[in-house]
């Protein structure tokens, strides 16, 4: 028996890395699956992938409009939603003397604004006993040069998701964490590691890492299927690091 048979998951990020990687995990165990991205070749590609039932919406989080035309296009395909998984995230590495304005407000304005009024919208649609999850990261159990914005837009969803724990009891919704350590997704492209130093990078991430490797996306999604189904209906306001140990070092 699939495992998310006739359930609808909604992914934001669900064209790329962690995101996408999820998105397949939740349609080949019967969920149909919504995605969202600003990347429109990417999310068409994505869609064409996931199956005839996915669909895809091209947006920036941070407009919090893009959440009203999910929501109305997921009224319309799907009705109603049972996981939802704030995943989008970006990062700027810089030293906080260094930090603009501009570059702490897109921070916190995707990775954490965007998350809450992402899930508040959604919430109308959600059914009892749904799940919600959302992506984390590594920096706020480890202290990672440069890195302070991230940390902190991180560590607020962190906040948001152990609140919303108990504040959606009563209708049995969850809220879990997945916090993946270094992953080996277009992010690291994305944060303007040269090709030619991809190796000497992942190599320095590796030896920072217990199990001695970044993560494969498909071993995040692994995860995130195991807090979106059954397997996991007792656990509710947690951190599940997926990060080969790092948060130990
Ligand atoms: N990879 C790692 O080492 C690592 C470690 C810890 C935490 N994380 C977190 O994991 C999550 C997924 O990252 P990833 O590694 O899978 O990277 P990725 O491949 O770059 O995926 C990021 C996704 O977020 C989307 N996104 C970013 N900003 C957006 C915005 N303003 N509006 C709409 N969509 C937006 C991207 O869409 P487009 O591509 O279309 O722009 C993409 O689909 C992020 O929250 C990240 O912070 C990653």
């Amino acid at each position: 028996m699939k495992k998310l048979l006739g359930k609808n998951a909604v992914i934001t990020g669900g064209n790329s890395g962690i995101g996408y990687a999820a998105a397949q995990a939740f349609a080949a165990e019967g969920a149909r699956v919504a995605i969202l991205g600003r990347r429109r070749q990417a999310v068409d590609e994505a869609v064409a992938q996931l199956g005839p039932s996915a669909f895809g919406v091209v947006g920036d989080i941070g407009d919090l409009s893009t959440h009203d035309r999910m929501m109305a296009e997921l009224g319309e395909r799907f009705g109603a939603i049972d996981i939802y998984m704030g995943n989008a995230g970006m990062n700027n590495i810089e030293p906080s003397a260094a930090v603009g304005i501009d570059s702490y407000d897109t921070q916190f304005g995707t990775n954490a604004r965007a998350v809450f009024f992402g899930v508040t919208k959604a919430l109308p649609r959600m059914r009892d006993g749904g799940s919600i999850i959302l992506t984390s990261s590594i920096a706020t159990a480890k202290v990672l040069e440069n890195h302070a914005v991230y940390a902190g837009s991180k560590a607020a969803i962190e906040a948001f998701a152990r609140a919303w724990a108990l504040e959606f009891k009563a209708r049995k919704i969850r809220v879990n964490v997945l916090s993946p350590g270094p992953t080996d997704t277009p992010i690291l492209e994305k944060l303007g590691v040269a090709e030619s130093d991809r190796a000497a990078f992942e190599q320095g991430m590796a030896s920072a890492i217990p199990l001695g490797r970044l993560a494969h996306p498909d071993e995040l999604a692994r995860a995130a299927l195991f807090l979106a189904s059954d397997d996991s209906r007792f656990i509710t306001g947690i951190v599940l690091r997926v990060d080969g140990g790092m948060a130990l070092t």
